[in-house]
């Protein structure tokens, strides 16, 4: 299992860029999410974490139910996030929420067979301003309408993002 080793080795390698400190344990997930292949975190992962930073496993897993961005199971190649907080949900998040399901064919919580996208509902990522605002990848879209929201979908299945 040459690849698990290596997958491993770069486990060890971002903890020691974070000083293995507890402190820095969402950043450190954050970036193994994103070299997991499977934009979730591995069991055998999360074990060598809480190992490596002294922590129970369950403190770790307390850690990463908590955030709507991780996930213990393989999910789309897209988190598509639908901000459910105050300011988005009284600009219609409901509404666009309804409107991505329909546009996916997904519940929160589903992957689309193709493996392209899963759909969450998460708590507000710093983009009121622009309410309603969903995210999809890094990348943060906003003043959502109908037409905007197809665009959007659109583009993502056209293969015109590549991260
Ligand atoms: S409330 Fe939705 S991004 Fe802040």
């Amino acid at each position: 299992m040459a690849r698990g080793r290596a997958k491993m080795e770069k486990v060890k390698e971002i903890l020691n860029r974070y000083g293995n400190s507890k402190d820095n344990l969402i950043q450190v997930m954050l970036e193994l999410q994103n070299i997991s292949g499977t934009n979730s975190l591995p069991h055998d992962w999360v074990v060598f974490v809480a190992e490596a930073l002294d922590m129970p496993v369950s403190r770790v897993y307390s850690v990463i139910t908590f955030y709507s961005m991780f996930g213990n199971e393989p999910r789309g190649k897209y988190l598509v996030e639908v901000c459910k907080s105050g300011p988005c949900h009284v600009s219609g998040a409901k509404t666009v929420l309804q409107l991505i399901e329909e546009k996916l064919g997904l519940k929160p919580g589903e992957t689309t067979e193709d493996g392209v996208f899963t759909l969450i509902q998460s708590s507000c990522f710093g983009a009121c301003d622009i309410a309603p605002a969903i995210k999809i990848g890094e990348k943060v879209y906003g003043n959502l309408t109908a037409e905007k929201l197809t665009e959007i979908v659109d583009s993502y299945r056209e293969g015109q993002h590549n991260g």
